[in-house]
């Protein structure tokens, strides 16, 4: 009766597979939230298999389409009568993609997936969560958007519809940064709208992680499959970054912890800054370390703008 349920998104690989695996070897009821039910079904039993759990369950969920995204959550909200973890893990990021895409709500791909799909979701199943005793999300963060600690770094949200108002090329690397960066912004936001609810809401940094083939073979670019496939051979496994997801979600540790950014190593990020001025080494160092984020998320005019945009485009 006191079974905790865990929805990750985009547990079909990766990341979320392994924490697909870890959550039901705890005992967890997990709910393996895809877009392909069918290339899912493998996954699925896999975790099963792997785990024996008789507690894994199968959903429908295209985190870049609003209409799919509502009804996951009526279908959840009609089965399940409470949700105890929410882990935003699905992400679009398709390496050397040059040509703008739009989700099905005509809104840029990047945005759709990483930024609006998980700021929606969490709304449609806040009442969920506030049935659990101890509510908690995570969002997934990149070291992708510690670019901005470059001061002349900035987060573009105008160009969202396909008008390309400044007449730049797409540059879906700068995109993936700057939707993390928003999404970063919103957990932070969503963390002090929910502390009446009593609901948690991180973030956490993903290094460099070992990434299927099949996840490779989706890369538009073969130059950048060849890269990630080389990054492969110096990456963390994806068994050790779902043990960090599941210590955030499930540990005591972070029971009361809520608006923070927290590390592979399970440590709490600082938000720092380089000195006016300086770039070059100062700069470089920051991207090396492991321990601080761009004081940029901060910015209280994007956070009010990301705000304003995110609850604008999905209508809340
Ligand atoms: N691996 C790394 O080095 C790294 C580094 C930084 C951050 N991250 C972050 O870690 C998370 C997991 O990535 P991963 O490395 O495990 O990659 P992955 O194996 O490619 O997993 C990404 C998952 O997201 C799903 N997805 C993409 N678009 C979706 C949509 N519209 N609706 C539902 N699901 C969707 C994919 O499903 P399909 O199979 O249907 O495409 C896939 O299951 C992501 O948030 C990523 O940004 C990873």
């Amino acid at each position: 009766m006191n079974e905790r349920i865990v929805i990750i998104t985009g547990s079909n690989s990766g990341i979320g597979k392994a924490a697909a695996k870890r959550f039901a070897a705890e005992g967890y009821r997990v709910i393996i939230a895809c877009r392909d039910i069918e290339r899912s079904k493998k996954a699925h039993r896999e975790v099963i298999e792997a785990t024996n759990s008789k507690n894994v369950d199968l959903m429908q969920l295209d985190v870049a389409s609003f209409e799919s995204i509502r009804n996951f959550c009526t279908g959840y909200r009609e089965h399940y009568s409470k949700l105890d973890v929410l882990i935003h893990n699905a992400a679009y990021f398709n390496h050397g993609e040059k040509e703008y895409q739009l989700s099905p709500d005509n809104i840029e791909i990047t945005f759709a997936t990483n930024t609006f799909g998980p700021f929606l979701m969490t709304y449609l199943l806040k009442d969920s969560l506030k049935q659990s005793d101890d509510p908690r999300i995570l969002t997934v963060s990149t070291t992708n958007i510690k670019h901005f600690f470059d001061p002349k770094r900035e987060l573009d949200i105008d160009d969202l519809h396909g008008d390309n108002k400044d007449g730049k090329p797409y540059n879906v690397y700068k995109r993936y940064g700057d939707s993390k960066m928003a999404l970063l912004m919103l957990t932070f936001k969503m963390a002090e709208e929910f502390k009446g609810d009593a609901i948690k809401v991180n973030a956490v940094m993903v290094p460099n992680i070992r990434q299927e083939r099949s996840s490779l073979r989706k890369f538009k670019s073969k130059f950048y499959r060849y890269i990630a496939t080389v990054q492969n051979l110096f990456a963390w496994p994806p068994e050790r970054m779902a043990e960090t997801y599941f210590h955030i979600c499930a540990s005591d540790v972070f029971r009361n912890v809520t608006g923070k950014l927290i590390n592979i190593n399970n440590k709490i990020m600082q938000r720092t800054e380089i000195p006016p001025g300086k770039g070059g080494i100062p700069l470089l160092k920051e991207l090396m370390r492991f321990d601080t984020y761009p004081r940029y998320v901060e910015n209280k005019e994007i956070i009010a703008k990301v705000w304003q945009v995110s609850r604008a485009e999905t209508n809340l």
